[in-house]
């Protein structure tokens, strides 16, 4: 094999179309998931290539020095796509102890071993941590978030993402690990697992329940169809300078309200129902407490420097992403079953 790449959260939502699109796509490449498999990691979302002989998964936790270790011995990696994480902004208000263990003492984990294994020449290796929009914290109605606006996180995730964000940049600087770190906006697409709004949102449109929109529905989010933010991986992995950050929007702004209104006008269309039938199921609930009101981001960077831009249209993801669900029924009962309906009804009890 000519490279060896760990994958971490290679089981979850975004980490499963990274692995897919590498495993595919370099078949000379060794490619190894880690991941834990808590409630949001899934095999069932990597089925088609698990056979694959430039594929292996190693169930580990990024919280566990002896684990990650092992797996550096094990495999002697040439880099790390870090995924693993606590993503889910709701939760994090629930329990923000979960987000500190991962996201951040996670990631100095790997920092840590990366370092002892690779260091101190780090030739041919690098260090790639994935992160969020959310660090920079909120927009009002206009401006973008570029590579140098401040980090300003306002919930328990977007602070341990931030948190962990920061070790990466010291790390490179304190040690000359060579890192590069990219931020992200909303994800959408197969495979979502249904907490957050598109996919939460997909199934109970599906199964006639309520849709409950935060606040006045007028915060704002940008876009982006997963297997682009997948694509823009890979091109930063491979071209994207040491020791930068990227980052990664969808040019594709919509306030909630808006894109629920367009989701029911589709999910109508596909199931042939009455023009305006889904839509009765939107219900306003009580907010998100620091809840931010806009997300914006300025991809300028990627694309003129490393000539990434998004190659579908949101309504073309988002009928993409329908079909996907209503085609994987069974996927959507196996991860709604559980514990995850102990999650539903303790954060949707009260609202
Ligand atoms: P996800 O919650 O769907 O998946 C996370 C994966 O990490 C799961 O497979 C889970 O089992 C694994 N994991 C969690 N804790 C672990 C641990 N301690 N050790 C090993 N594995 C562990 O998340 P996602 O939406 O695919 O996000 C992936 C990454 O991308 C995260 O770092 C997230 O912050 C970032 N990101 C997400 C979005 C988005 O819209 N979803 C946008 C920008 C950036
Ligand atoms: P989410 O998918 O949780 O992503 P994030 O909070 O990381 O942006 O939420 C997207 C937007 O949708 C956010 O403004 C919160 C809102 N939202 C609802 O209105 N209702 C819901 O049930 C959920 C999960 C989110």
């Amino acid at each position: 094999m000519k490279r060896t790449i760990i994958i971490t959260g290679g089981a979850g939502f975004i980490g499963s179309h990274v692995v897919r699109l590498f495993v595919n796509k370099y078949p000379d490449y060794l490619i190894v998931n880690l991941d834990a498999l808590t409630y949001a990691g899934n095999l069932e979302n990597l089925r088609d290539i698990d056979g694959s002989p430039n594929y292996v998964f190693e169930k580990a936790n990024i919280q566990d020095t002896a684990a990650i270790d092992a797996v550096f011995e094990k495999y002697s990696p040439d880099g790390i796509l870090h995924l693993a994480a606590e993503s889910h902004v709701d939760r994090s208000i629930m329990s923000p102890m979960d987000f500190v263990y991962t996201n951040v003492i996670g990631t100095v984990n790997l920092l840590n071993t990366a370092k002892k294994y690779w260091g101190p020449d780090y030739s041919g290796k690098k260090f790639y941590h994935i992160s969020t929009d959310e660090v920079f914290g909120a927009l009002g109605s206009t401006g973008f978030f570029t590579e140098e606006t401040a980090y300003d996180p306002n919930s328990p995730y977007s602070a341990s993402k931030a948190a962990s964000d920061h070790f990466v940049r010291a790390y490179g600087e304190t040690y000359g690990l060579p890192v590069v770190v990219t931020n992200c906006s909303n994800n959408y697409g197969p495979n979502h697992f249904p907490e957050k709004l598109i996919p939460l949102f997909i199934n109970n449109i599906i199964n006639g329940k309520p849709l409950p929109v935060y606040g006045d529905g007028l915060y704002t989010r940008d876009w982006l169809y997963v297997k682009d933010h997948a694509r823009a991986i890979d091109t930063v992995y491979h071209h994207g300078k040491t020791g930068e950050t990227y980052n990664i929007g969808g040019f594709n702004e919509w306030k909630n309200i808006d894109l629920v209104k367009l989701l029911c006008r589709l999910m109508d269309e596909k199931f042939g129902r009455e023009a305006g039938s889904s839509e009765k199921l939107i219900t306003y609930v009580k907010d998100r407490p620091g809840h931010d009101r806009r997300y914006a981001i300025d991809a300028t960077k990627i694309s003129k420097e490393l000539g990434w831009k998004p190659s579908v249209t949101f309504e073309e993801g988002l009928a993409l992403t329908i079909d996907w669900y209503l085609s994987n029924a069974e996927w959507l009962q196996h991860v709604t079953s559980g514990t995850y309906m102990q999650y539903y009804d303790t954060q949707y009890a009260k609202r």
